[in-house]
């Protein structure tokens, strides 16, 4: 079985000024390519840490983290960022736009990191913006936009440029049911490419019916792998 991205014996902690707080407690993953995994578990547990390690955002303190066979923390620092700008598209808890973009030019980012002339880079942008349902609102600021459909954008901007891994925290949690439901159903369909993979991490239950598996984390660790399609 290929594989997407393998975590053996993770671990990761922060010191804030003293208190130690360790927020991956030996983390063991494999997340096969073409498949969609949710990562659920109570607040706190460590799943925004763990998936930030997984898309090379954050370094582990130990343990081992393979991106398609790569292990990129032995990248430099440009090496990685390379990296992750061609196979990586990653949707923050809290979005994290550009405030001083538009909406099509946040969702071209990515596009134009990768060479991408401008103009194409935008046209490109307002496609995929039509597909999230806000084609009429490619111009509008961050700040003109609801959560909702800031959350759009910044999906968007996660899959404009064909990533070979799609992280994406909570993407749901700003969207009502029928937003939520075309969403996941445009992630998926990214999903079912061959050799593409997605993480998505969620409280909402709504959406389980979209994952290939389910892993459950608790305090640090994964407690329980569950293949979906073996639901009744
Ligand atoms: N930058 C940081 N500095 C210090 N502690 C942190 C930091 N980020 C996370 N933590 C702590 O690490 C633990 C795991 O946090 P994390 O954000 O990964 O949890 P989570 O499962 O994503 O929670 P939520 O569902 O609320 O988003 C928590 O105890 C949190 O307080
Ligand atoms: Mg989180």
């Amino acid at each position: 079985m290929n594989l997407a991205v393998r975590c053996q014996n993770l671990t990761k902690t922060y010191d804030t000024g003293g208190q130690i707080v360790t927020a991956l407690n030996g983390i063991n993953l494999d997340i096969p390519m073409g498949e969609l995994m949710m990562l659920v578990g109570p607040s706190g547990c460590g799943k925004t840490t763990l998936i930030s390690v997984i898309a090379g955002i954050l370094d582990q303190d130990s343990g081992l983290c393979e991106l398609f066979g790569e292990n990129i923390q032995q990248f430099s620092s440009k090496e990685k960022l390379h990296f992750r700008a061609r196979n990586i598209g990653f949707v923050f808890q809290t979005f994290n736009l550009l405030p001083a973009l538009n909406a099509a030019e946040n969702v071209a980012i990515p596009l134009i990191i990768n060479g991408m002339n401008r103009h194409l880079a935008k046209r490109k942008a307002i496609d995929l913006l039509t597909q999230v349902g806000l084609g009429e609102r490619w111009t509008s600021l961050p700040s003109q936009l609801s959560g909702g459909q800031q959350q759009r954008v910044a999906i968007a901007r996660a899959l404009i440029h064909n990533p070979r891994l799609i992280v994406c925290d909570e993407p749901t949690s700003a969207l009502d049911h029928e937003t939520g439901l075309n969403v996941m159903h445009l992630l998926k369909s990214v999903a079912l490419q061959k050799d593409r993979s997605l993480v998505i991490v969620t409280h909402d239950a709504r959406i389980f019916e979209f994952a290939d598996q389910v892993a459950e984390m608790d305090d640090g660790h994964i407690i329980n792998v569950k293949d979906a399609s073996l639901r009744t």
